[in-house]
């Protein structure tokens, strides 16, 4: 038997269905991919986040997320100069505080002398020019594990924004440029805004983490900063449920006018459909924060074998820019510059 017997078929030639409408013409070479290409990924596009911890010339890696440290501040200042020498615009720190300085109302957020201030401080007397993002919640300070104050079962928002406040002041005293808040508390935008105003900080711009999710994963950004094993609970009752996408709208209009700057949807991949709406309705700058999990996901089958992890890296981060996103917080920052660098 022949294994391919010639068939003869009774329809119209590939010409006549598409009239000369042929998608893959564009495709057939890389200089006309180029030229046809719509979005193109950037060090621009990167805001590497710095995960902090106590001592000196200390390097520890986390266990969930191969490839990412904690570092002490002579570290960080090191990694900030690498960010910068290679054109990333901004590093975000985020502190691992000793569990002994930890307690039910993150005390340790309002020491001028915590990990992150000390930070600011060292990278800013340094010089270093890079713009430098802290993060305003409690739960890297707090017992509990939750980003605002616990009464009972519940999360207090105003007496959680008070301290945020302070926090923010702090943490813009000690030198950081742009202030993130990822607590969801409402109304704690306009707090801040105008606590910086009232101290003259008229110049620190705000990052609110806008659209921020009760999500799945965020598991391994937990175990960097020690927070996964004390948290009691859920983050249900203040970040955002996934089934929820005009939410997101509605958190967007208010930080915006509470005086957000720049508004942030987080996680990143999941919720790209939240971040081209956020993008098309407010026309503000928009971020997305490519997530521990996210991280972890890419780096883990990429070490099995089950995908290209280079290549996934650099596909999820196009996908930002292509969703409207005109930056991406991404724990690939580092090493995406690198390869940006080298022309890869
Ligand atoms: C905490 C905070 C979280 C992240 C950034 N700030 C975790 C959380 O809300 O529990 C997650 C970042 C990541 O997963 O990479 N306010």
């Amino acid at each position: 038997a022949q294994p391919h017997a010639p068939i003869t078929l009774d329809t119209t030639s590939v010409d006549d269905v598409v009239g000369g409408r042929r998608m893959r013409r564009n495709r057939r070479t890389d200089w006309s991919r180029r030229m046809v290409r719509e979005n193109t990924l950037t060090v621009d596009d990167l805001i590497w986040p710095i995960f902090l911890t106590d001592g000196e010339g200390v390097r520890e890696a986390v266990p969930s997320m191969p490839g990412v440290e904690r570092v002490s501040i002579d570290n960080a200042v090191r990694a900030a100069e690498e960010a910068a020498k290679l054109g990333i615009p901004a590093i975000a720190l985020f502190p691992n505080t000793d569990p002994k300085l930890k307690d039910e109302m993150g005390s340790e957020a309002l020491n001028p002398e915590n990990l992150v201030c000390r930070a600011c401080r060292t990278i800013k007397a340094e010089g270093i020019d890079v713009g430098l993002m802290t993060d305003v919640a409690l739960d890297p300070y707090t017992s509990h594990g939750h980003d605002g104050l616990l009464l009972g079962e519940e999360i207090l928002n105003d007496e959680t924004v008070e301290q945020l406040t302070r926090q923010a002041l702090l943490q813009v005293e000690a030198g950081a440029d742009v202030i993130a808040p990822s607590d969801m508390m409402d109304g704690r935008i306009g707090a801040i805004r105008q606590a910086l105003d009232r101290a003259d900080h008229r110049n620190v711009q705000i990052m609110a983490y806008a659209a921020k999710y009760a999500s799945a994963f965020y598991g391994p950004f937990r175990d960097a900063i020690g927070t996964n094993a004390a948290l009691k609970g859920d983050k249900r009752t203040y970040q955002m449920d996934p089934a929820n996408s005009d939410e997101a709208l509605r958190e967007v209009e208010l930080d915006l006018a509470e005086g957000a700057d720049m508004v942030m949807v987080k996680p990143g991949m999941p919720y790209l459909d939240i971040v081209r709406r956020v993008k098309d309705t407010f026309l503000v700058p928009t971020y997305a924060y490519q997530v521990s999990g996210e991280y972890a996901m890419i780096v883990a089958a990429g070490q099995n074998g089950w995908i290209d992890r280079d290549k996934a890296m650099m596909e999820s981060l196009t996908a930002f820019k292509r969703a409207g996103a005109d930056g991406i917080l991404t724990y690939f920052g580092l090493e995406v510059a690198k390869r940006l660098k080298a022309g890869a």
